[in-house]
């Protein structure tokens, strides 16, 4: 039942890209993220009983993990109403239940997110607060400058001639596990998150395992270059996801630089080193699929100069969980479709 729904929500926001099989959705679907708990549940149609018409997915940090400390107060609450029951109040018959979870587990901060027209005019009734802007940037291989990827990757080492890059193919050397996580410690929180009230996350030896070990069990490989110094210490990095049910797209996860080593060009040489790669090894994908906030403009930049395009446009919103109680009441009363 819940494939035929993801069918036919694919065919509604992504109809020219492939879609992942259902055997390896479901797998990454039922995999056990070592820090974050996803519940998933699903409307069906009282006319079909063998139809879902929407889905409601809510990630809560588990009481064990690192990020419990930061991230106990929110919860991550993703909706979505197939086209043709919208507006017949499913939406927010699932935003209640998203309420009655965060309550039964003492969340205070609801946040979600779309880049959908119909999301957004539902965000705008509840009056939740747009914390930050993203956007979908896509690259066509076929359409890239190669010779000035080319130029990045020979400018690299001739500007930190110190500084060697080292590809690796989803796990990394056992040795420079620990190291890799540090630095993604540091780096990955240094993401803009706006008005976002969302804490750090963390990435140790266990969970770095665990995430890869499942993505692989799932069919998936993840690339990884990353530039080491003369001492050891790894100055930066990108990351690739890859699914061969998915052929022609790759994701790019993560890229960053440590503080002290910026403004040397390791940005430009790792992602022009891996899009050289990409190109050599993975001869099916014709396109890069990232995500950044707007408000990230180092990355925008060496985005917009490698070629990259506006795809989708997005909001991230949050709300206090008594705020949205407030206004589900208040629709109850009110008698409006969708009363909790
Ligand atoms: C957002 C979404 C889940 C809403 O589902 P829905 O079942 O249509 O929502 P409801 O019928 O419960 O709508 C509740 C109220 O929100 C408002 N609303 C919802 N969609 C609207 C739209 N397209 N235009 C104007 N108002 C809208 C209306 O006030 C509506 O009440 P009304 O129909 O009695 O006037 C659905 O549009 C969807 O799946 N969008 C794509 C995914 C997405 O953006 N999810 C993120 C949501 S945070």
């Amino acid at each position: 039942m819940y494939h035929v729904f993801r069918r036919r929500r694919h065919e509604e926001t992504y109809p020219e890209d492939p879609l992942r099989d259902d055997e390896s959705a479901e797998k990454l679907m039922k995999r056990r993220d070592p820090e974050w708990e996803a519940l998933y549940f699903g409307a069906v149609d009282r006319a079909a009983s063998d139809r879902l018409m929407g889905w409601l997915e809510i990630e809560l940090a588990r009481e064990s993990a690192l990020t419990y400390e930061t991230n106990s107060h929110m919860a991550w609450v993703d909706l979505a109403v197939l086209t043709p029951h919208r507006r017949q109040g499913v939406g927010l018959a699932l935003l209640a239940k998203a309420a009655q979870v965060a309550r039964g587990r003492d969340r205070s901060l609801l946040i979600s997110g779309t880049d959908e027209e119909d999301g957004r005019r539902f965000i705008e009734t509840l009056g939740a607060q747009v914390a930050l802007t993203w956007r979908e940037n896509r690259l066509v291989l076929g359409q890239v400058d190669w010779e000035m990827v080319e130029e990045w990757v020979t400018e690299g080492p001739s500007r930190s001639p110190n500084t060697t890059l080292r590809f690796f193919e989803s796990y990394l050397d056992d040795n420079l596990i620990e190291e890799f996580c540090e630095m993604a410690n540091e780096v990955s929180n240094q993401e803009p998150r706006g008005d976002l009230n969302l804490g750090d996350e963390f990435f140790t030896p266990e969970i770095f395992r665990e995430r890869v070990d499942s993505f692989v069990e799932a069919g998936g490989a993840i690339r990884r270059a990353i530039t080491v110094e003369a001492d050891g210490r790894i100055s930066g990095y990108t990351v690739m996801g890859y699914h061969p049910s998915e052929a022609t797209l790759i994701r790019q996860y993560g890229t960053g630089v440590r503080e002290i080593y910026r403004g040397r060009g390791l940005g430009k040489w790792v992602k022009a080193a891996m899009l050289l790669r990409v190109r050599e090894e993975l001869p099916k994908v014709k396109v890069v699929i990232t995500g950044n906030a707007t408000i990230n403009a180092p990355m925008l930049s060496i985005n917009d100069r490698l070629g990259f395009k506006p795809y989708k446009d997005g909001i991230e919103v949050q709300m206090p969980l008594e705020e949205v109680e407030d206004f589900l009441a208040k629709r109850s009363s009110q008698g409006g479709r969708g009363s909790p």
